[in-house]
């Protein structure tokens, strides 16, 4: 059978989590300009300084692909929140802004991943030490569910601890707000609960500093461990980086983003958008062409039935019909 691409188009978003089996590499590859892999689910893990804006483009990627978000620190402020025992036990290494202890990460992570119920998702800030990436590894192989991307945002030193100090959080759900950059719309409101916002208590200089002599030095070994998947993609603003990222998924997952109806503020989703709606005027055009000729020979045979069938049309579609 000949697939057009809007046939190939939704197979794509039809089968966002299993291998398309049923393409061949050319047919694949008009879906967009990049070379194309076999499809597979999005497990990605977001790693950059701190600041870099890990958090805002989660909420973009959750937004644009329905991925699964789990951010280590939201988790950690999560529990520090509820006061639970392992938010006790991790507030002091945070507000200090250390790495808290290995095996509380692990004990935190262990359930949420149990949890995860999405074939597609992302890591934000887990794992930062060889050991919770070799437990991380060793947990998703016997979930058959290795990490297929790593990506780490780079962004200047003095461009983020101004974002910082601008920076507001919605605790119990992560969402991050910046006065100048993307403001609630209410102030200090969340958008989405109308609950109040906080601000960090590591988000002032002092921490700042170690936070990121801390990312400094765990960058390097994380990034060498996953040398085979990982790609480190540099910019001043997100709005810069995110087309990247969305390239890298594009290109080496095969994913498009999700669904098209959503207005998108990438290019990759728009461009596809507007193919798609390029497709639906050719068709139409198409249709019209057809119908036209159909009349014309119609008419020469019979004037008086041309005369009912245009009646048809007209009716047909004001309906809306065909
Ligand atoms: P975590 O919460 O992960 O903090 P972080 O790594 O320091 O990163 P941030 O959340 O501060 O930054 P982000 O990259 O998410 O940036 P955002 O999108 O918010 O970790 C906190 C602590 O928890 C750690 O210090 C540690 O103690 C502990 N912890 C966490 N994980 C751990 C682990 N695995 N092991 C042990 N301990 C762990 O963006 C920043 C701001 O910039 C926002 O206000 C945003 O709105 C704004 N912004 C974004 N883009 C732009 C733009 N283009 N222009 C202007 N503003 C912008
Ligand atoms: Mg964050």
């Amino acid at each position: 059978m000949f697939l057009t691409r809007r046939h190939i188009f939704s197979a794509v978003r039809k089968a966002t989590t299993t291998t398309m089996t049923h393409l061949n590499p050319c047919q694949k590859a008009l879906f967009h300009d990049c070379p194309v892999n076999e499809l597979q689910p999005l497990r990605l893990l977001l790693l950059g300084s701190p600041g870099s804006g890990k958090g805002t483009q989660s909420n973009r990627l959750q937004k644009n692909f329905g991925v699964a978000h789990l951010s280590s620190g939201d988790l950690l402020r999560r529990n520090i929140n509820q006061k639970t025992t392992a938010g006790l036990r991790a507030s002091d290494y945070m507000a200090k802004g250390q790495l808290v202890p290995d095996e509380l990460m692990l004990s935190l992570i262990d359930d949420e991943l149990t949890l995860m119920g999405n074939p597609n998702w992302l890591l934000d800030g887990f794992p930062r030490t060889i050991l919770q990436a070799k437990a991380l590894d060793s947990r998703l192989q016997k979930l058959t569910q290795p990490l297929n991307l790593v990506i780490n945002l780079e962004v200047p030193e003095d461009v983020i601890l101004e974002r910082i100090m601008d920076r507001w959080v919605h605790i119990p759900s992560g969402r991050v707000y910046n006065l100048s950059y993307n403001p609630p719309r209410v102030p200090n409101t969340d958008d989405v609960t109308g609950e109040p916002l906080s601000k960090r208590p590591d988000d002032n200089p002092e921490v700042f500093r170690v936070r990121m002599q801390q990312y400094k030095d765990m960058c390097a070994p994380i990034l060498d461990h996953y040398s085979s998947i990982a790609v480190t993609l540099r910019g001043n603003t997100s709005d810069e980086i995110y087309p990247q990222i969305e390239r890298e998924i594009v290109n080496r997952l095969g994913l498009l983003p999700g669904v098209l109806s959503v207005p998108s503020t990438t290019s990759m989703a728009a461009a596809a958008v507007s193919r798609h709606k390029r497709e639906q005027q050719q068709r139409q055009t198409t249709l019209g062409e057809k119908q036209h000729h159909q009349r014309k020979r119609q008419e020469k045979r019979s004037p008086l039935n041309a005369a009912t069938m245009s009646d048809n049309h007209t009716e047909s579609a004001a309906a809306g019909g065909p």
